[in-house]
């Protein structure tokens, strides 16, 4: 069942007399206990979209659908107590930094009216749950990134939230903050049964946490997918982009350039990641295929890898290789066209010459 479900949402800003839509026409469901990804790169309009889903920005149009209400048409009584049931949580983990941690925690069930008595069971209930009661009256500037982080959680999940919403979490993090951060998302959602919209331009972050995924590009979502779909055969360019991991600054022109014939991305999935797929082919029709780059990656969902390989011709036994790795479930994407060596450009719906 969806938490959230948000319809056609736009909005636009205008700067220096041009218009810049900054979220356009984005429509996703978020079910209760999943971590849906947003992902994409600078400026793609994913904090944006994240203030239209409290309403802390107005969008221009679009619904954005809470627990069966949709919050664009409500008064702002009615948001005020929406936003209790959603934490949130940012890049720069906005404490107040003159404030102890305790005190920190405690503001929303204070804002909230909640009696002294309530707040500190609740406070101490939270710092232990963080591990950081031993820091209960250090003030922000005496933590770590990664301890920051953790209390701004603790404060989001002060009021019970339904749902989290994390804009770059972890964005500020070294990679071993990073990790206690996203341990730590992932208790949360495993205790607490909440659903969170993670936003991020990590692939690395997402691919621990996630189960769906959307990716954002110029404010519209261009490619929504479970995340070993997006791994497996990333239809868009954005897409690819983001998962492609290790060779991301080498250009498709430079494969290109080290290949006779067409190249190819081979995605493959956990059970077949560790057979010895190319040696096979190569071996079974006697052709010649070089690896040009490749991955493994640990999903939720399980292991998946990708190779970037090229053939030494398109001779009939090229032809029927590839057939066979597709009919053994290896997803293949064509990146250029063999002899001519041109690239193919990405389109809606996949790749064209
Ligand atoms: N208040 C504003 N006024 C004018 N333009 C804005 C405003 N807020 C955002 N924008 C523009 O909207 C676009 C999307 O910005 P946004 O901050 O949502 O992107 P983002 O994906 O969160 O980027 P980042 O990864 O850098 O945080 C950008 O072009 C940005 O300049
Ligand atoms: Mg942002």
């Amino acid at each position: 069942m969806s938490i959230l479900s948000v319809k056609n949402l736009s909005k636009s800003f205008a700067l220096d007399g041009e218009t810049i839509k900054a979220v356009d026409d984005v429509t996703f469901s978020v079910n209760q206990g999943e971590i849906f990804g947003l992902i994409g790169l600078s400026g793609a309009g994913k904090s944006t979209l994240v203030r239209c889903l409290n309403l802390l920005t107005k969008p221009d149009e679009g619904e954005v659908w809470f627990e069966g209400l949709n919050l664009v048409n409500q008064a702002e009584e009615m948001l005020r107590e929406k936003r209790r049931e959603m934490g949130i949580i940012f890049q720069h983990f906005n404490l107040f930094m003159r404030k102890t941690v305790r005190e920190n925690v405690a503001y929303p069930l204070r804002i909230a009216g909640k009696q002294k008595f309530e707040i500190d069971a609740r406070v101490d209930e939270l710092l232990d749950y963080i591990g950081l009661s031993a820091h209960a009256r250090s003030y922000p500037a005496e933590l770590s990134g990664g301890q920051k982080q953790r209390v701004a959680i603790a404060r989001a999940l002060a009021l019970n939230p339904r749902l989290l919403l994390s804009d770059e979490a972890t964005s500020a993090l070294d990679p071993v903050n990073t990790e206690l951060v996203v341990t730590m998302l992932k208790r949360v959602v495993e205790d607490l049964g909440i659903a969170v919209v993670l936003i991020t331009h990590q692939m690395e972050v997402a691919k621990v946490l996630c189960d769906r995924v959307a990716v954002m590009e110029q404010g519209r979502i261009v490619e929504e997918n479970t995340v070993e779909a997006l791994f497996l055969q990333p239809r868009e360019a954005a897409s690819r982009k983001l998962v492609r991991g290790f060779d991301e600054n080498i250009p498709l022109e430079h494969f290109a350039s080290l290949a006779t014939g067409p190249v190819y991305r081979l995605g493959f999935r956990t059970d077949s990641v560790m057979r010895p797929l190319v040696s096979d082919i190569s071996r079974r029709f006697d052709i010649g295929v070089n690896i040009l780059a490749g991955n493994i990656n640990a999903l939720v969902s399980g292991d998946v890898g990708y190779l970037i390989v090229s053939f030494d011709d398109e001779s009939e036994g090229v032809v029927a290789a590839i057939d066979s790795l597709k009919g053994q479930g290896v997803e293949m994407i064509r990146l250029t066209n063999g002899e001519s060596q041109g690239i193919l450009h990405h389109t809606k719906g996949g790749l064209v010459s």
